[in-house]
């Protein structure tokens, strides 16, 4: 039986394969193009925790702007934050530029999930996946449509976090031994268009038959979520501060520093939140306080509300950062957090 399950799967993928900018087409071994893992491993970046949605525009701008993994090395640092603004999971960007020149130094991107594992940002689902899909390898990729599959396939009703070593075991033994990229990218398809988190299609599902939780009737009670924790709510102030350039109106950005939150990335001046000092409301500098409103923003870790205060006659701040055109504000390449705060300090002033 677990032949088979391979055997459908691949199949349903040569007739359902979704066409994605970073794919092959099924059926095809790994192209002969040396830029190829660059893309795979580019694309797999993008898509953790991310949509395919999402990713898109992402991934055709990085692309179009770095054709190589030996371009990207040699890019700034900070342009690579501001192309991956609104990406959000900063700390990949900053992965994804030490791996690029890592690979650039050693002549390109190993080919093997062993060697991949080692590069800066490639946990255990990446390294499967990229030596899968770029290089063809027989490795077990697990991500969490992966697990949805697996989990109603074989009817495991342990909770996760602790159910995921036999989900591991089981998506071992269904791995083939060939086109292991087409099988990890149909185990996504599948995860991503039928096996849906609620209500799951089965009805169009190619591995319907063997599928044990179908049998149950409830296979959209699998996996078993562990219990969710609440959120802490955190509360902080992002200061909004103008002056007129010489030729246009410009606003203080700052750059976040290198380690923790936004890390490295441009952003608007704040009271300190997220180094303690929880919504203490010191302003960079003396001026009159106008409050706008407050934006929210989920964290991994906490939920944020942010107020949004304009700074009035402050002049000049001290500290590091730039006077931005306002003009040109987009291109500053803010995360969502302040791209937000600045939509609405500008829809109110
Ligand atoms: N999610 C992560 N990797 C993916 C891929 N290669 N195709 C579709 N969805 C994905």
């Amino acid at each position: 039986m677990t032949a088979s399950i391979s055997a459908l799967l691949l199949d349903w993928y040569d007739a359902h394969a979704r066409s994605l900018p970073w794919r092959n087409p099924p059926g095809l071994p790994p192209p002969d193009d040396p830029d190829w893992p660059y893309r795979v491993w580019l694309s797999e970046i993008m898509l953790q925790q991310t949509t395919v949605a999402a990713v898109k525009p992402y991934f055709a701008k990085f692309v179009e702007r770095w054709p190589t993994v030996e371009s990207l090395a040699q890019a700034e640092d900070e342009e690579v934050m501001a192309a991956w603004a609104g990406l959000g999971y900063y700390s990949r960007a900053r992965n994804l530029i030490k791996a690029a020149r890592q690979v650039a130094a050693q002549g390109g991107f190993p080919g093997t999930e062993s060697e991949l594992r080692k590069l800066p940002g490639l946990g255990a689902y990446t390294a499967a996946s990229v030596a899968a899909i770029a290089f063809g390898e027989r490795a077990v990729v697990v991500d969490a449509n992966v697990e949805r599959v697996v989990a109603r396939l074989f009817a495991i009703d342990e909770p996760l976090p602790g159910a995921r070593k036999a989900i591991r075991a089981k998506a071992e033994t269904i791995t083939p031994e060939n086109r292991a990229g087409d099988f990890a990218q149909a185990m996504m398809d599948l995860g991503s268009q039928i096996c849906t988190t609620r209500s799951p299609r089965c009805l169009l599902c190619p591995l319907s038959h063997p599928c044990e939780a179908r049998k149950t009737g409830e296979p959209g009670r699998l996996p078993v979520k562990p219990a969710k924790q609440a959120k802490p709510e955190r509360r902080g102030m992002a200061f909004w501060i103008e002056r007129d350039g010489a030729n246009e109106a410009e606003v203080w950005l700052v750059t976040r520093p290198g380690k923790g939150l936004l890390a490295g990335m441009r952003a608007l001046p704040d009271d300190g939140w997220n180094a303690g000092r929880d919504g203490s409301g010191k302003p960079p500098l003396e001026g009159e306080q106008v409050r706008q409103g407050s934006v929210r923003h989920g964290f991994t870790h906490a939920n944020l509300v942010l107020d949004v205060v304009t700074l009035r006659d402050a002049g000049q701040p001290s500290g590091k950062g730039e006077w931005w055109p306002i003009e040109r504000l987009e291109e500053a390449g803010l995360p969502t957090l302040f791209a937000k705060a600045a939509r609405l300090a500008l829809a109110r002033e």
